[in-house]
């Protein structure tokens, strides 16, 4: 059974606390939830207020998902606002180690998102301080991008280096066609936006994805 995070950022804003409600009733595993800055990556999605809103409609843990530069200075405010999962760049941690102890600290678990050009090999030193890698499949700042593929050798990678226990997270165009390889190649948790929000039944498209072997 593969894990399903459906991506909040194409959910239906004007709607979001139906569509929260409709994930929760679904077979997906996590909330997956976008914040984007405008400086690390080139958009600005939504802030605290709105996580804050998501968690009070929510009865999955919300798996948050920073793009933003210096995440240090907000760890215990996305603590306070309700996420459960909080992954930061590599990219943007010049003191990663640091930043995932505070995380854990603050009683949250650590999650490392890698961009399409960072190499597996720069994770050796600290994969084994995060609870999950969220891979990123696309260059991050919107939904709806194509996959990149060279994301499955990157699993593939991923997985010999960190072993069973890691969480290793697809994250960017993952759909019906590619996710049976991905899963096949390592990973255990697939993000899933527009498959997931852009489908006549977004429900069912979240059973179909969490059915894929
Ligand atoms: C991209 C975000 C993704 C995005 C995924 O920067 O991190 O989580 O919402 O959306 P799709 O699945 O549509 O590519
Ligand atoms: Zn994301």
């Amino acid at each position: 059974m593969a894990l399903i995070a459906p991506s909040l950022l194409s959910a239906d804003f004007g709607n979001l606390e139906r569509d929260v409600r409709r994930m929760d009733q679904s077979a997906a595993a996590w909330h997956h939830v976008d914040i984007m800055d405008g400086v690390f990556v080139p958009n600005l999605s939504f802030g605290l207020p709105v996580v804050k809103a998501i968690k009070k409609a929510a009865t999955k843990p919300l798996d948050v998902h920073l793009m933003i530069v210096e995440p240090d200075r907000y760890i215990g405010a996305f603590r306070d606002a309700g996420a459960d999962h909080l992954t930061v760049h590599i990219e943007a941690c010049p003191h990663l180690h640091r930043t995932l102890q505070a995380i854990r600290q603050a009683g949250m678990r650590p999650g490392i998102a890698v961009n399409p050009h960072t190499p597996i090999s720069a994770l050796e030193s600290i994969v084994g301080d995060a609870d999950l890698v969220c891979l990123m499949s696309v260059n991050p700042g919107f939904g709806g991008q194509k996959f990149i593929e060279s994301t499955y050798e990157k699993v593939r990678l991923l997985r010999a280096l960190a072993g069973p226990d890691l969480l290793i997270e697809i994250d960017g165009g993952v759909t019906f066609e590619n996710a049976p390889l991905l899963l096949a190649s390592g990973a255990d948790v697939l993000v899933a936006g527009n498959t997931v929000f852009g489908a006549p039944n977004p429900e069912e498209a979240v059973a179909q994805l969490a059915a894929l072997k």
